[in-house]
């Protein structure tokens, strides 16, 4: 990491200020450590203004940062900023172009009147891709999400702006992840105001829009979105959640990864129509062995892929919760051995009383169930998918055992106490 290429340096340094501008929103946790400021100082940092003597009136706010080339932009609130990174000027980055998208009046006026704060009806994006040469922007707009392109260049918005509902939330505090892929964009979010309604979605691309099963929560119970990537046929989301298949009396969050195939159609008309075939989902296990076992099990970030030693790996950064030792660690995750969790077994609960158990082998249907429809097969589409598989995955979207991390600890551990090895 110290010998990171100064794009990097100067991208590292953005995101601890914006991991400490995000402390304002109570339902963000708080950074997991701090940078001493005299190492920050060494980089550039970027205070929302074209010039040194223009001076910001409010603060950023800064919701996302996307680096095309040598160009970043940055997502923040009611402003979308331009930076070149071969322009920096001594301490202090400034913006090559500005463009202000703020909710109308009307929106405003309806968010106010359903109880929210001023300072929450604001237009804070959410999204910010890269698209076809422009970018792809989504706002919270003031609980009534828009999404619109725009110009990479000369910031313009082209078009009109489409709804954004299911692509971006409704509330700034939620987080929210999404990605093109096959000119599909995929997000996750919730698709509602009391943001109740989690989702993995696509949509505008060619292939029919498709979500995952509403309100059921053994899809889906309180997620917090975290990444997602593209690999193989799949498009994998990383996000942490309560875990449903504990009987425990209290609320145990665990740490997940959910795949679902890019080409995905929707199930039949009878089971999971316009919803996904191919979602399931598997406990990521970041823990430190020993007598009693130590588990990390709330996921903050991921690397993308990378490419090590011949292996496709991915990083993430985990903690454990805030009633228990403080502490945090980075485990890698092979992603081969990761999609290999997707072709074991399921988990199942046979009664609102029994505990989760294995399904037996033999009591899986066939095509096996969660698998994408392959071209020149009897099932070569996922309507095409018999109703016993379907109704199948829809109700066993968890896999039985969780992904290992690569050699079975933690790359990196802080923590308070030693733990027994
Ligand atoms: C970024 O750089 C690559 C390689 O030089 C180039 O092909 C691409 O068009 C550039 N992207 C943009 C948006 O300028
Ligand atoms: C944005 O651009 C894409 C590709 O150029 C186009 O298909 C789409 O209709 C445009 N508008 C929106 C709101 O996505
Ligand atoms: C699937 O196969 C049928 C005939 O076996 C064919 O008519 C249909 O177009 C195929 N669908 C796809 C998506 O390839
Ligand atoms: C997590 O990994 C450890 C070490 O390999 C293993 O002992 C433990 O059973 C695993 N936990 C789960 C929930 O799979």
């Amino acid at each position: 990491m110290a010998t990171a290429a100064p794009p990097v340096r100067l991208y590292l340094a953005l995101c601890w200020l914006l991991r400490s501008a995000s402390t304002v929103f109570p339902e963000e946790p708080g950074p997991l450590n701090f940078v001493p400021s005299e190492v920050v100082r060494r980089y550039p940092v970027f205070l929302g203004r074209p010039h040194r003597t223009w001076l910001r009136q409010e603060p950023l706010h800064i919701q996302r940062v996307l680096q095309i080339n040598r160009t970043l932009y940055i997502g923040a609130r009611d402003d979308l900023f331009r930076v070149e990174l071969d322009i920096v000027a001594g301490d202090e980055m400034f913006y090559s172009k500005k463009r202000t998208w703020e909710s109308n009046k009307n929106d405003i006026r309806i968010c106010r009147m359903k109880g929210k704060h001023e300072d929450e009806c604001r237009n804070f994006m959410k999204v910010l891709l890269s698209r076809r040469g422009g970018l792809f922007v989504c706002g919270t707009n003031a609980f009534n999400p828009l999404c619109a392109n725009y110009t990479g260049d000369t910031l313009e918005m082209v078009g009109d702006p489409v709804s954004g509902m299911a692509r971006c939330p409704y509330d700034p505090k939620h987080a929210n992840v999404a990605l093109f892929a096959e000119g599909n964009l995929f997000t996750a979010t919730v698709t509602d105001f009391l943001a109740i309604d989690a989702v993995i979605y696509r949509s505008l691309g060619d292939s029919p829009a498709l979500r995952t099963v509403k309100h059921d929560s053994k899809w889906f119970r309180e997620p917090y979105f975290v990444s997602a990537v593209e690999w193989g046929p799949h498009i994998y989301f990383f996000f942490r959640e309560i875990a449903m298949e504990f009987n425990y009396l209290e609320k145990v969050v665990v740490s997940r990864v959910a795949r679902v195939c890019k080409r995905d159609l929707g199930g039949s008309q009878r089971v999971l129509e316009k919803q996904w075939t191919s979602f399931l989902k598997a406990r990521l296990n970041c823990s430190v062995p020993g007598d009693s076992h130590f588990y990390f099990n709330l996921l903050h970030s991921t690397s993308p892929v990378i490419r090590m030693h011949g292996r496709d790996i991915i990083l993430g950064v985990f903690s454990t919760p805030p009633n228990s030792i403080p502490g945090s660690a980075v485990c890698a995750f092979d992603m081969e051995q990761l999609a290999q969790v997707f072709e074991g077994r399921f988990k199942e609960q046979k009664s609102p009383e029994s505990i989760w158990t294995p399904v037996p082998d033999e009591l899986i249907p066939k095509p096996r169930p969660g698998g994408c429809a392959v071209q020149g097969s009897r099932f070569n589409s996922s309507n095409s998918f018999p109703d016993e598989m379907l109704n199948f995955v829809k109700t066993h979207p968890l896999m039985n055992e969780a992904v290992p991390s690569l050699g079975q600890r933690p790359w990196i551990v802080r923590t308070m106490v030693r733990l027994d090895e």
